[in-house]
C-alpha cells in the first residue's frame, strides 16, 4: 500500500508504460526505454531505418531509429502491423519529435521483437484509407490515427460530461436497458425475446413473465429517479428499430439523458442544454490550443492538419457564438423556412402541424441562423404523451412546451421537455393516444406519490462526437455502429 491522495490510502499497481507516458514523462537522455505497439510503417535507407510505432494511447507515433536496418529488418522479417517490443536508448530526436529510441542490434542489452504477427492481407497500410473502406474492417479501424483519435474524443467528451454534471450536483445514474414500456411511443422497439427454461416439457413462458424490449430512451425512469432524488443524469446505450440508413442514424446509441426537479420554464432547460455543450466544446478548444505548450492535439490526429484543422475550428466556433443561441417557437420557424428557404418547384409551403424536414432543419440552423438553435412549442400531436402542454396554449393549435437543439450540418442533436406532472392531464394523454395505462401504472403512480414539476432532455451522444469531431457519420463515431442489416461482429 502507497500513500495516499488527500490522505487516502490507495494500492500502487505498476503497468507497463505506454507511448503516451514516455512522450509525457520522458526518461533520462541515454537510458534504455521499452516500448510496445504496432508498427505502423517502415522507412530504410542506406545507413538508417525508421519504425513508426504506435500504441493508440497518443495520436504521436513512437520513432525507432534502426542503426543497422540491413540487418535487423531481413533478421526480423518487420512488416506493417506487427506488435513488437523495442528496448532501446532514449535520445534526442532531430525530427519533429524531441525523442525517439534508437535500437542497435550490436548492444546486448537492447532487444527488438515481435511479439504479435500478421497476415499477409493485413489492410491498414501506410497510405490513407477512406473512412468507407475502414468500416469493412471493424476489428482492426481503430489502428488509424483518425479512428483512435475520435475513441479518444469520446472518452474525454465524457470526462467532461462528468465534471459538468458534478459540478450541479447531478446524482450519475444507472437506469435499466431492458424495459417493458415504449416511452417515445414510436413502436421502434427491439423486443427482448427469451423463454424460462421450464420444467414440465413443452411449456416456455416468457423470461419476464411479460412483453420486454431494449430501451428507447431511459427518460421514464429517470423522471422516477430524480423524484427521489432531485437532479439525475445517464449515459446509456439505446437501441431503435428505425430502418434509416442515414449518417445520423444508428440502431444502437449512447444517450446523455439529464432529469432535474422544480423546473418549470422550457427556458432554464434550453440554457442549461447550451452551458452544458458549451462547456464540451470550451474544454475540448483548451485541451488543443495546449498544442502550443508541446502538450499536443492530444486528443484529434494527424488527419486534422491544416485545411482539416480549419474546419474544424470553424465547428467549434459555431458552437461558440459569442451570444446566447437563438430559441424561436415551432411556428415563427416554419414561417422563417416559408419566408427565407429557397424551394424547388416541386415544394410545398410548410402548413401547421407539418413535419420540419432534416434538410429544413440543418438550413436553418446552417444558413439562417448561422448557430445552434432551440425549435422551441411543437404541435402535439409530433410530440410523445408525456410532455407538458406549452406555457401558451391554444387549443386550436395544440403544442407542448418542448424544444429541439438544431444544429448547422448536423439537424437535430437534442430533444427535451417540460414534463406532464398533473395525474389527470398525463392520463388524458395517454388516453388520446390509446396507450394501455395499466401498463403504464408503475409510472403514473408519480404524478400521485407526491408528484412534483420537472424537465429533462437527450442528447444523441455520436452526433455530438460527429459534429465536435467532423467526421460526417455517426458510423464513425462509435466503435462498433449497428445499423440495418449490418452487425458483424
Ligand atoms: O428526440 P429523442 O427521441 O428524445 C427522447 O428520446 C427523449 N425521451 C429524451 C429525453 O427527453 N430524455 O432523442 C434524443 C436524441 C436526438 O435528438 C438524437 O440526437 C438522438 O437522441 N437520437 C439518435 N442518435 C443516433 N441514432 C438514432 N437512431 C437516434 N435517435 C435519436
Amino acid at each position: 500500500a502507497g500513500a495516499g491522495i488527500g490522505g487516502v490510502r490507495y494500492l500502487q499497481t505498476v503497468i507497463p508504460v505506454n507511448i503516451k507516458e514516455l512522450f509525457s514523462h520522458p526518461p533520462q537522455l541515454n537510458s534504455l526505454v521499452t516500448a510496445r505497439g504496432h508498427i505502423k510503417s517502415i522507412r530504410h535507407f542506406k545507413k538508417v531505418g525508421f519504425i513508426d510505432l504506435s500504441d493508440g494511447s497518443h495520436y504521436r507515433n513512437m520513432n525507432v531509429v534502426l542503426s543497422s536496418p540491413d540487418s535487423t529488418l531481413s533478421a526480423l522479417n518487420l512488416k506493417v502491423g506487427q506488435s513488437v517490443s523495442v528496448t532501446g536508448q532514449w535520445v534526442e530526436s532531430k525530427g519533429a519529435q524531441k525523442y525517439e529510441i534508437s535500437y542497435s542490434p550490436d548492444d546486448p542489452n537492447q532487444e527488438l521483437r515481435i511479439i504479435g504477427n500478421v497476415t499477409e492481407s493485413y489492410p491498414i497500410q501506410k497510405k490513407s484509407h477512406t473512412l468507407q473502406f475502414l468500416r469493412n474492417v471493424p476489428t482492426l479501424r481503430h489502428r488509424t490515427s483518425t479512428l483512435a483519435s475520435v475513441l479518444r474524443l469520446r472518452s474525454f467528451a465524457e470526462t467532461k460530461l462528468i465534471e459538468f454534471f458534478n459540478a450541479h450536483n447531478f446524482i450519475k445514474v444507472s437506469p435499466p436497458i431492458i424495459t417493458s414500456s415504449d416511452c417515445e411511443g414510436a413502436g421502434e422497439q427491439f423486443v427482448v425475446e427469451s423463454n424460462k427454461k421450464s420444467s414440465s416439457a413443452g411449456v416456455h413462458p416468457s423470461f419476464f413473465g411479460g412483453k420486454t424490449y431494449l430501451t428507447v430512451s431511459t427518460q421514464l425512469h429517470l423522471e422516477v429517479l430524480a423524484a427521489s432524488l432531485n437532479r439525475v443524469w445517464t449515459l446509456t446505450p439505446c437501441f431503435r428499430a428505425e430502418d434509416s440508413n442515414t449518417n445520423r442514424h444508428l440502431s444502437e446509441f449512447w444517450m446523455l439523458e439529464a432529469e432535474y426537479c422544480y423546473v418549470d420554464k422550457l427556458s432554464e432547460l434550453t440554457d442549461f442544454t447550451e452551458d452544458l455543450i458549451r462547456y464540451v466544446t470550451t474544454s475540448l478548444v483548451d485541451q488543443n490550443q495546449n498544442s502550443v505548450s508541446g502538450a499536443s492535439l492530444d486528443l484529434l490526429a494527424a488527419r486534422y492538419k491544416k485545411e482539416d484543422k480549419a474546419a474544424l475550428q470553424r465547428r467549434w466556433e459555431t458552437i461558440l457564438v459569442p451570444h446566447r443561441w437563438p430559441s424561436v417557437t415551432y411556428e415563427n420557424a416554419i414561417g422563417i423556412i416559408n419566408e427565407h428557404k429557397p424551394r424547388g418547384k416541386a415544394d410545398k409551403a410548410l402548413e401547421w402541424g407539418d413535419d420540419i424536414s432534416t434538410e429544413q432543419e440543418k438550413w436553418i440552423a446552417g444558413e439562417h441562423f448561422k448557430s445552434p438553435v432551440f425549435i422551441t412549442d411543437y404541435p402535439a400531436s409530433q410530440k410523445p404523451f408525456y410532455m407538458k402542454r406549452s406555457e401558451k396554449y391554444d387549443p386550436a393549435k395544440p403544442t407542448v412546451a418542448c424544444y429541439d437543439l438544431l444544429l448547422p450540418e448536423i439537424g437535430e442533436l437534442v430533444g427535451g421537455s417540460l414534463r406532464e406532472h398533473n395525474y389527470e392531464q398525463l392520463a388524458q394523454n395517454m388516453d388520446l393516444l390509446h396507450m394501455n395505462k395499466e401498463d403504464m401504472d408503475w409510472y403514473l403512480s408519480t404524478r400521485i406519490e407526491g408528484s412534483v414539476p420537472h424537465g429533462g432532455f437527450g442528447l444523441g451522444f455520436e452526433r455530438l462526437i460527429s459534429f465536435l469531431s467532423a467526421l460526417e457519420n455517426v458510423k464513425d463515431t462509435i466503435p462498433f455502429p449497428r445499423v440495418p442489416e449490418s452487425c458483424p461482429c
